[in-house]
């Protein structure tokens, strides 16, 4: 089986961490995000992915060929010269997509985080027969997204409004897709929205169905979902498999430590954190609902709370961050230093207050 991620997009909201990599390679949960889909894919039994990209291909495959042998799985890049949207990248990677086992292919957007259960999908999309199956969940706040209007006891998508400015439904579109090779014919090599061209004709045509997502979802594109969804995924870790979560006294609810990181005496930590790998988290030190990534020095009695605090930055001793904090590569926070909602660039040094939130360039 295949499957194709979107991978487009320069992922401004989530500046300054994507001036070091691409938003797909950005850290969530110990992990690039792209990981956790593809790791899902290949348990659901996928064993080529696609990745439709307008930028850096390079980046994105020199890092992915360790992952490609370790994971047993083929990975190429489909790159756009112009960027197609999200169903022209489709037509663009057609002859990787389709083969002589005219199966289905999953389709993936590139920022969603969640359960991925990509098992059940492929049995809901066997049951339906028809062209097409999207995942959906339910939102309070639908307008940011796609919202799927469908017949509730078979699923069948009566309506597909992209980003409606009047209220038509609570439940949207999760960005998680399984489409027969036909719906490849629907498509024109061209700058292209499934959202706003493609789905609502299939839909017109009762061949769209929807499954709702069991379990939890979020788009972590931006800084505040990104901590929402780091605090969901750690909710739904807990109940899946809790030995992967941190425990002892110095722990309070759901935490992720890798086995690499250091963590000294007296630290207070949690909920919702994830000390990626080499950290060095000094005595004293309490952090909560933050995400240290790969190679952060954490010296003592730092507090650090609603923060990205990004690769290989030190936080100083008796420093305060937080509220939205998100500190590039390798920034350097001084000794007692209080940052409230700053957006440090890669590479800086924070000898002054940070007093609201602002971007310190
Ligand atoms: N290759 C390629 N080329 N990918 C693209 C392009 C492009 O020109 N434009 C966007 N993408 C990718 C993005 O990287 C992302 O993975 C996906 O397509 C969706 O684009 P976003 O820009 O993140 O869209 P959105 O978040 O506003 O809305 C989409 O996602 C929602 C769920 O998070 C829509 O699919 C909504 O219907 C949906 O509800
Ligand atoms: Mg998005």
């Amino acid at each position: 089986m295949k499957a194709l991620i979107l991978v487009g997009g320069f992922g401004t909201r989530l500046r300054p961490l994507t001036l070091s990599v691409p938003k797909p390679l950005v850290d969530f949960a110990n992990k690039p995000m792209i990981l956790h889909q593809i790791e899902a894919l290949k348990a659901a039994g996928v064993t080529e992915v696609v990745l439709a990209i307008n930028y850096q291909p390079e980046v994105m495959l020199n890092f992915l060929k360790d992952f490609e042998a370790k994971l047993g799985i083929k990975i190429s890049c489909s790159q756009e010269t112009e960027p197609l949207g999200t169903a022209g990248p489709l037509a663009l990677a057609r002859d990787k997509l389709i083969d002589e086992s005219g199966e289905p292919f999953f389709v993936l957007n590139s920022d969603v985080i969640s359960d991925y259960p990509l098992k059940e999908m492929i049995e809901f999309h066997k049951s339906h027969g028809g062209e097409a199956s999207i995942m959906v969940t339910k939102v309070d706040e639908p307008s940011k997204y796609g919202v799927v209007v469908t017949e509730e006891t078979t699923g069948q998508v009566e309506k597909f409004v992209e980003k409606p400015k009047l209220f038509v439904g609570n439940k949207i579109n999760a960005g998680i897709y399984l489409l027969n090779p036909s719906v490849l014919d629907r498509i024109e090599l061209r700058p292209t929205s499934i959202e706003k061209e493609i789905f609502p004709k299939i839909a017109a045509e009762k061949k769209l169905y929807a499954m709702v997502l069991p379990g939890f979802w979020m788009d972590i594109g931006q800084p505040r979902d990104y901590i929402t969804g780091l605090r969901l995924y750690l909710e739904s870790l807990r109940k899946k498999s809790s030995s992967k979560l941190a425990i002892g006294s110095n722990i309070v609810g759901n935490v992720i430590v890798d086995e690499t990181a250091k963590i000294g005496e007296g630290c207070l930590i949690g909920p919702d954190v994830a000390i990626g790998p080499g950290c060095i988290v000094e005595s004293g030190v309490r952090l909560s609902r933050c995400t240290v990534m790969r190679g952060v020095r954490i010296k003592k009695h730092a507090c650090i709370s609603s923060s990205i605090i990004g690769w290989h930055s030190t936080v100083g001793q008796w420093a305060r961050v937080e509220n939205m904090t998100i500190l590039g590569e390798d920034v350097h926070v001084c000794d007692e230093i209080y940052s409230n909602g700053g957006v440090v660039l890669p590479h800086k040094e924070i000898k002054t207050n940070i007093l609201k939130p602002e971007i310190v360039m």
